[in-house]
C-alpha cells in the first residue's frame, strides 16, 4: 500500500501562510505516490488542557479525532508558524491531550517540520522548540527542517515558492524524508512477515 501522510497545518488562521505551505508540501508528497490527509488546525477544537476535565469527561472530541488521524498515517508532516520565538499555544495544547491517549500516537512516528513566516527567519525558531515535545514523545523528528521567510512574498498565485532554489531545496526535503519513511515501512513490513 502506498504511504499514507498526515500533513498538519497547525495555524487557526484562515489566510495562513502555513496551510498554503502544507498544501504545497501536500502536492510534493502526492507527486511521489504517497496518500496525504491534508488537515488544519480549525478542524480539531479543543479546550486548554485541564486534567479534571480529563478526569470527569475525558479527552474533548477534537483531540481523539486528532488522535484518529495521526494513527492512521505512516508519518506527519508539520506546518507551524512561531509565536514569540517558541511553539504556538494551540499546537502545544493540541499535543498535550493527544499525548494522554494509549497507545500514544506520536511514538515512533517519523515527522518532517516545516514552518512559513514573514519575518526574516521564517520561524525557525519554534521549529527547534517544537522538537522538545515531539523527541520526549518518541517522534523521529527528521533532522533536515524548512523555514520559509518573507512568505507573505513567497509564494506564486498556484501556489508553488517564488524562488525557483527554494523550491528545490523543499522538494529535495520532501522526497528524502519520504525515502527514510518509505524505507522505515517496508523493514517494518518485512519484520511482520
Ligand atoms: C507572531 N509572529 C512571529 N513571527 C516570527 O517569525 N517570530 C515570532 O516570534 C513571532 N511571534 C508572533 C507572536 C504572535 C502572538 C503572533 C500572533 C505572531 C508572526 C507570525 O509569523 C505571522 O503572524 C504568521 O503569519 C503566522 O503564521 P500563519 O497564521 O500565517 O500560518
Amino acid at each position: 500500500p502506498p504511504t499514507r501522510v498526515l500533513v498538519f497545518g497547525a495555524s487557526l488562521r484562515g489566510d495562513s501562510l502555513n496551510g498554503r505551505l502544507a498544501s504545497l508540501v501536500a502536492r510534493l508528497i502526492e507527486r511521489t505516490g504517497a496518500t496525504v490527509d491534508l488537515a488544519r488546525m480549525g478542524e480539531f477544537a479543543m479546550p486548554v488542557y485541564d486534567a479534571d476535565t480529563e478526569e470527569s469527561e475525558g479527552l474533548p472530541r477534537g483531540a481523539l479525532a486528532l488522535r484518529d488521524r495521526l494513527a492512521a498515517c505512516d508519518a506527519l508532516v508539520i506546518s507551524s508558524p512561531e509565536y514569540n520565538a517558541s511553539v504556538p499555544g494551540g499546537l502545544k495544547n493540541a499535543i498535550d491531550w493527544v499525548s494522554r491517549v494509549r497507545p500514544q500516537p506520536f511514538k515512533d512516528k517519523q515527522a518532517l517540520l516545516v514552518s512559513a513566516s514573514p519575518s526574516l527567519v521564517g520561524g525557525n525558531r519554534g521549529l527547534w522548540a517544537l522538537r522538545i515535545p515531539l523527541e520526549h514523545l518518541g517522534t523521529r523528528v527528521y533532522p533536515d527542517m524548512f523555514s520559509l521567510a518573507q512568505a507573505h512574498e513567497g509564494f506564486t498565485d498556484s501556489g508553488d515558492l517564488a524562488d525557483s532554489g527554494l523550491g528545490q531545496r523543499l522538494t529535495e526535503t520532501v522526497e528524502s524524508f519520504l525515502r527514510l519513511v518509505e524505507a522505515d515501512t517496508r523493514y517494518a513490513c518485512l519484520q511482520h512477515r
